[in-house]
């Protein structure tokens, strides 16, 4: 039976066993995450190891990154599951911190991400959410002070607001992207996947083939404009809530007029029944 990794609960667990991670091996690679572990999860974790021999996972439920009426309190929880998972993946250690140590009474502090944070995506329909990401984030990498941090691109402008907030704010990690792992009908794994009612669950990778069909048209030099909304309105058709989706500047995540502005990200939010669902795909 592989080893569990050790788990730190408290702020001097987590600096005696990443000063142990550092003088073994000199770099050490983070993996943050909210839990209930997926396969895409375990793709960053496989990443993470190939770029340096010691891992540390975080699994944190940030409250601070959900509006009241979010799925704070129904998040799915697995925390033994995720353990066996990671235990099979060799990680090292596995922080998990409680919501107190992570806000103490009198918490005062927020970072305010603005550039890819503030372009009317995610921002728009949750504009608390990437505060409270980057605020947790760039906690997490003060508390495990690691050289590299693996995060996947299905949260595609999380992965801008951080690597962004990384380098403003000269935390010292350099931030890798990891490319989203889909379903074999091609859903992007997600934790929020087992929301889905069956019937949901079916139409649900209409959200991808959408994505790539719009991809190709705009590849085949249709206008982006009219192209991205009738990707929407067929969203709609099928019977999706449409919040957006866009057709970006892949680094700035600002609009773009022309396929010569490029590189291209589309990018789509929608709501099926109670879940929301998000994907990307370049071009
Ligand atoms: O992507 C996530 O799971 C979360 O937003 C993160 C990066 C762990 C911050 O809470």
């Amino acid at each position: 039976m592989p080893r569990r990794p050790t788990i730190a609960r408290s702020l001097a667990a987590l600096e005696r066993t990443t000063a142990r991670l550092r003088w073994e091996s000199g770099r050490i690679v983070l993996v943050p995450t909210m839990g209930a572990l997926h396969a895409g999860h375990l793709d960053l974790v496989r990443l993470a190891r190939m770029k340096a021999r010691r891992v540390v996972v975080s699994i944190f439920v940030n409250p601070t990154q959900f509006a009241p009426h979010e799925d704070l309190a129904s998040y799915p929880r697995t925390f033994e599951a995720d353990l066996a998972a990671l235990a099979a993946l060799k990680v090292d250690l596995v922080w998990a911190p409680t919501d107190d140590i992570m806000y103490p009474p009198g918490f005062a502090t927020r970072v305010a991400p603005e550039g890819p944070a503030t372009v009317g995506l995610e921002d728009k329909f949750r504009p608390q959410h990437f505060g409270g990401v980057a605020t947790v984030v760039a906690k997490l990498f003060a508390q495990v002070r690691p050289h590299l941090a693996v995060f996947g691109e299905k949260d595609y402008q999380q992965l801008k607001v951080v690597t962004r907030m990384a380098a403003d704010l000269d935390l010292g990690v350099t931030v890798i992207g990891m490319p989203t792992v889909r379903e074999p009908d091609g859903l992007a794994l997600s934790s929020r996947n087992v929301y889905l009612s069956p019937q949901e669950r079916a139409r649900a990778p209409s959200l991808y083939r959408v994505l790539k069909d719009c991809a190709a048209r705009i590849a085949a030099g249709q206008p982006i404009a009219a192209t991205a909304a009738d990707g929407a309105a067929e969203l709609e058709r099928i019977g999706f809530a449409v919040d957006y989706l866009a057709v970006r500047h892949a680094e700035t995540l600002q609009p773009i007029a022309s396929v010569a502005d490029g590189p291209i990200r589309l990018l789509v939010a929608a709501r099926l029944g109670q879940t929301r669902l998000i994907d990307n795909i370049g071009m």
